[in-house]
């Protein structure tokens, strides 16, 4: 994988960091959102009973591409973004410019703050944050979206993820030794490890669904008996 597409994959540094004006850009999420969006519809829950619109919180919004294209094409769900403070004026030029009625104004949430400002939500999703926050960040997602998903709910994750150690492809392995480099507090994470943190705040096991590009769509649903 050469250095354009390492950075393309970790979105924020390079890719995203493009400006449009106020707006940042990142080509990577215009180029998976169709992936995601066929695979979050499998996933997402099919519509509740008190005829409500399913709330489907976005942790690490990012530049906002995805917040915009999934909620105008999921009329069922009302989609709330999040991201830390230093990017919210970016994610708020872009909804402001292409956001739905569906599409809500973007929250402050970082993900080492609690509790979160949401009182509930159907589904926390979250696209290639995990590899970028580091091992206790990762943590603080899983337990703060234990604190506000519905009994029924479930957290739904996009990105690269290993198993026993081993990536999947010769460019996750790239990948991650780039990650981890940059920064050592970041890393492609053990889907075994990540089950383990699952466990620890009420999920079951994840389910995986393969995604284009070595990726994965993995869905943590909460266990019944927590
Ligand atoms: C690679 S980008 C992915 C952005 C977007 N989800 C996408 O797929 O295009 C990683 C995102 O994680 C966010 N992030 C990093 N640390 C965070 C934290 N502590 N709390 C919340 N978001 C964080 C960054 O601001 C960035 O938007």
């Amino acid at each position: 994988m050469n250095s354009t597409n390492k950075n393309a994959k970790s979105g924020i540094k390079s890719d995203a960091g493009t400006n449009n004006g106020a707006t940042r850009f990142s080509a990577a999420a215009e180029r998976n959102r169709e992936a995601i969006l066929a695979g979050l519809v499998q996933l997402l829950p099919r519509g509740r009973v008190d005829g409500e619109k399913i709330e489907v919180l976005e942790v690490g919004s990012g530049t906002g591409q995805h917040a915009c294209f999934f909620a105008a094409q999921l009329p069922d769900v009302v989609w709330q973004p999040s991201e830390v403070e230093s990017l919210q004026s970016s994610l708020m030029a872009r909804i402001q410019d292409e956001g739905s009625e569906n599409l809500r104004a973007p929250l402050v949430i970082d993900v080492f703050s609690s509790p979160w400002p949401v009182v509930t939500a159907d589904v926390v999703y979250t696209a290639n944050t995990f590899h970028i926050v580091s091992e206790p960040g990762v943590e603080c997602i899983f337990e703060g979206a234990s604190r506000v998903l519905v009994p029924q709910g479930s957290l739904i994750v996009y990105g690269p993820f290993s198993r026993d150690g081993r990536h999947n492809s010769e460019g996750n392995t790239e990948f991650d030794k780039f990650l981890r480099l940059e920064n050592p507090e970041q890393g492609i994470r053990d889907i075994n490890w990540l089950n383990q943190l699952a466990a620890k705040h009420g999920f079951r096991q994840a389910e995986l669904t393969p995604m284009p590009a070595n990726n994965f769509i993995a869905q943590w649903g909460l266990s019944s008996q927590r």
